[in-house]
């Protein structure tokens, strides 16, 4: 007979929060589930099995800033899943004109089933979050870009074979998006991250030593310098991101962080098998040389596919009512 310990973890939902801000929200285990759906899913996808899990269902996607993959994933990750997605650019909406963030939540509750925001400021998302009765996905903020270190979690897996014990190289802007949701995805699963970045573009304080108690508590590490030979010796990952995130071009000209930048002289002092992660798009030339992303140990266009596949997971779990 199962314990009432075991029952109870059985009828536990995958995530236990209704929304999807940050990957600090999640569990290593929940994120590991997610993972492992999102597996599944891409196995069904490439046998040509779309099931209808999402049949009948909307995610209302509101855009404040670019995006190809993000858009263009969540749209036809919808669409696959049996439901439809409605683009909603900031400049044709109410929003553009001064309609509140908690108004706009409210209103789109009442037709959407969930709503995926890009935006700036990380306290936007979280007004979402708190008026929508919907489930809410972070699909970028200034501050994190959960869904995308999803993606290259899978990747990872999917070339490494394992998360654990990996070590996960990151240069360049440490205060930004990519290496805050890769500090937590790499701390909550147990991989080791240096981060190299200049100095004055360390990660978020509350972030990084959140995170590295967490990784003392189970065993990995967190480290950050301002040495890339150092981050990147016996890398097993190498990761890099644009040195001027969106709503940054302005200090384009200050962010030169040319002896951070990704090529071959770096790279040699990685393990021979490493792999070169980069969320996109990139500038080649800037943060990562042509040789490095279209080169052989480069993984980006599976790490941008991936970002159907673990969106698609994301939104069964959210939007399905099973
Ligand atoms: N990586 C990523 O989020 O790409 P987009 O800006 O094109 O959505
Ligand atoms: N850090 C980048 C990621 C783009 C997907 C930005 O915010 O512009």
């Amino acid at each position: 007979m199962k314990s009432a310990v075991t029952k109870a973890k059985e009828a536990r939902p995958v995530l236990q929060q209704k929304d999807f801000l940050t990957l600090h929200a999640l569990d290593g285990s929940e994120m590991m589930a997610l993972l492992d759906e999102a597996v599944k899913l891409k196995k069904e996808t490439k046998a040509g099995v779309h099931k209808p899990y999402l049949q009948g269902k909307v995610l209302g996607m509101i855009f404040e800033k670019a995006s190809t993959r993000t858009r263009v994933s969540f749209e036809v990750g919808m669409q696959q899943l049996g439901g439809n997605a409605i683009f909603l650019s900031k400049q044709d909406i109410q929003l553009g004109r001064g309609e509140s963030n908690a108004d706009t939540a409210k209103v789109l509750s009442r037709y959407v089933d969930g709503l995926m925001i890009r935006t700036f400021g990380h306290d936007i998302i979280e007004t979402y979050a708190k008026e929508a009765t919907i489930p809410v996905i972070n699909g970028l903020t200034d501050m994190h870009h959960p869904t995308q270190v999803l993606a290259d979690l899978l990747t990872i897996y999917e070339y490494k074979g394992k998360l654990a014990g990996l070590k996960l190289a990151y240069l360049g802007d440490g205060h930004n998006n990519m290496c805050h949701s890769l500090i937590e995805g790499a701390v909550k699963t147990g991989i080791d991250m240096t981060i190299a970045c200049p100095a004055g573009y360390e990660p978020d304080d509350g972030i990084y030593q959140t995170m590295k108690q967490e990784a003392e508590e189970n065993g990995s590490t967190l480290t950050c310098s301002e040495n890339p030979i150092e981050a990147v010796t016996n890398a097993d990952i190498v990761i890099t991101d644009v040195w001027a995130s969106m709503g940054k071009e302005a200090e384009s000209e200050e962010r030169h962080f040319h002896e951070f930048q990704v090529n071959q002289t770096l790279c040699q002092h990685a393990n021979e098998d490493y792999i070169f992660l980069h969320c996109l798009p990139a500038h080649r030339g800037e943060e990562v040389t042509a040789d490095i992303i279209d080169g052989p140990h480069s993984v980006v266009f599976d790490e941008a596919e991936n970002r159907l596949h673990v969106q698609k997971a994301l939104l069964k779990i959210l939007l399905s009512n099973e």
